[in-house]
């Protein structure tokens, strides 16, 4: 779908599209309009429940210029929240989809008065827009004859936009293109994204926008001393990879350095998971893949920041070489661990990646990764946890994750949690105790985390995969995460 401003009024549409609160109210300026130009909407909006994320299609008497109108509903008028916003633009685009419907035009003054921010709000319903088309059909035999429309979403506005307008439409342009790639490397079936398949798809997508670009092996990989990452990858026949993406090589500048969980599939190891879900699994690179997406968007809007990317990718399987509970690993850091537990693997291939991490002198690091089914008890499916001991890089984290729609809730990181890491045999163990899994394993890898640098851990096992579905959040790989990321770096390259 191409997105583009149309000041002209003369381009014939399908329909268009306008948003309506509970029981057909319109927002902004739209009323005024639908009087003027299609008076048969106001007429006929009460039709029309106007219920959250549900659109609704009307059709005009004959004769009229514009043959329908799609009401997206955004519920109660004093509920009013921009996330519903999103999910009614998400709906109202897949409606327009299901019905073939080619050109399609979004009222710009039906976005008055729905935030403080104008062009903000024109970059969340686009991006939504957007998103709510996404679908994959990669191994479906036949394709939805439905995946070409709308051709054009026109942005019908009275005078010529201003500047921040069109740069408003290039970020949400590259935020959803960024969650469209990361939602397909999640739904990728494990059996295609292995390591080295994804290694190779972030390759591409780096070497497309001029990034340098660096894919470890097992050889270096061992060389680096990286014991910990070693012991997930020694159960598969799948050799594990080091992603290595640096945006800005070279720059004296010190870079954000993001780290991605890149677990293709986790079996647990010889700790093995019980059967059932366990295909939602292929979603444990998750992380990896928003980080990855994130890049995608960041090449795409050409940003400033030097942002390197760190992806440490395995596939943890029970295989002849496995790592068995009760072993002990020398991390790349030097310091041992007992695996008492190999289904808590994302730890451990991070903790190699953190410390790797040190060598690039960052200005902070942040990781993501869906790390435990902890958080997830804590949190539910659709937030994820945040842990860091640094305030400016929390508040920024607040920041970035409301404003992009992505919920996070802070997570304490105290030291006294460490008491449960305690090993008899090694420097600490992987797993602490059931209770609190989700800081125990924060706290595993603060113990890795370079000294003084701003560091932030992020949780996304709950929204990283959706087994739900809306027009905005499809089911099974969700691009949760990517938005932050852009908008973090955003943060970084201002301030
Ligand atoms: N990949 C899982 C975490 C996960 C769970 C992600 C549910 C998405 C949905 C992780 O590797 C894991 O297995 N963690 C264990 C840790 C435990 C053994 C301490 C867990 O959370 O149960
Ligand atoms: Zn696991
Ligand atoms: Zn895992």
């Amino acid at each position: 779908m191409r997105i583009e401003y149309d000041t002209t009024g003369n381009g014939a549409l399908d329909a268009v599209i306008l948003f309506a609160f509970k029981d057909g109210e319109l927002t902004g300026s739209a009323k005024a309009w639908a009087d003027e130009h299609a008076p048969w909407i106001s007429r006929l909006a009460g039709e029309c429940p106007g219920d959250p994320g549900k659109a609704c299609l009307l059709h005009a008497p004959e004769g009229a210029g514009i043959p329908r109108a799609v009401l997206a509903g955004l519920g109660k008028h004093d509920k009013f929240e921009i996330d519903n916003l999103r999910e009614a633009a998400a709906a109202a685009a897949a409606l327009c989809r299901e019905r073939k419907l080619a050109r399609v035009g979004l009222l710009h003054a039906a976005l008055d008065g729905l935030g403080e921010n104008q062009a903000r709000v024109l970059e969340e319903t686009a991006f939504a827009a957007r998103v709510g088309l996404y679908s994959y059909e990669t191994f479906k035999s036949e394709k939805s004859e439905r995946s070409g429309f709308p051709e054009t979403l026109a942005v019908l506005a009275g005078e010529e936009p201003k500047n921040e307008f069109f740069e408003a439409l290039r970020v949400a342009e590259a935020g959803a293109a960024g969650v469209a790639l990361a939602r397909d490397l999640v739904n990728t079936p494990a059996n295609v994204a292995t390591p080295r398949y994804l290694a190779g798809k972030a390759v591409e997508v780096a070497a497309l926008h001029g990034f340098k670009t660096d894919v470890l092996g097992s050889e270096r990989i061992r060389e680096l001393g990286m014991g910990a990452l070693m012991a997930v990858a020694r159960g598969s026949a799948e050799p594990p990879r080091l992603v290595i993406i640096d945006a800005k090589p070279g720059a004296k500048e010190k870079p954000l350095v993001l780290i991605g969980k890149g677990v293709t599939f986790d079996t647990g190891g010889i700790s093995l998971k019980p059967s059932s879900g366990m295909e939602a699994m292929k979603g444990d690179m998750a992380g990896a893949a928003a980080v990855i997406g994130a890049i995608e968007a960041i090449g795409r809007l050409k940003l400033s920041r030097r942002v390197v990317a760190l992806i440490p990718l395995v596939e943890n399987m029970p295989g002849h070489g496995a790592t068995r509970p009760g072993d002990v690993v020398r991390t790349m850091s030097g310091k041992t661990v007992e695996i008492v537990n190999t289904d808590a693997e994302g730890r451990l291939i991070l903790c190699d990646a953190l410390s790797y991490s040190a060598r690039f002198s960052p200005a902070a690091v942040v990781d993501i990764a869906t790390l435990t089914g902890a958080c997830v008890v804590a949190l539910g499916k659709k937030v994820a946890g945040y842990f860091t001991e640094n305030e400016e890089l929390a508040a920024i984290v607040e920041r970035s994750s409301i404003a992009r729609g992505e919920r996070f809730w802070r997570m304490p990181l105290w030291d006294s949690y460490f008491e449960a890491l305690k090993s008899e045999v090694a420097d600490m163990k992987n797993v602490g105790e059931r209770m609190g899994g989700a800081i125990h394993a924060a706290l595993f890898l603060k113990q890795y985390a370079p000294g003084a640098t701003p560091w932030v851990h992020l949780d996304i096992a709950g929204p990283g995969f959706s087994d739900s579905g809306s027009a905005l959040v499809t089911k099974g790989g969700t691009g949760f995460g990517v938005r932050t990321l852009l908008e973090l770096a955003g943060e970084f390259a201002t301030g």
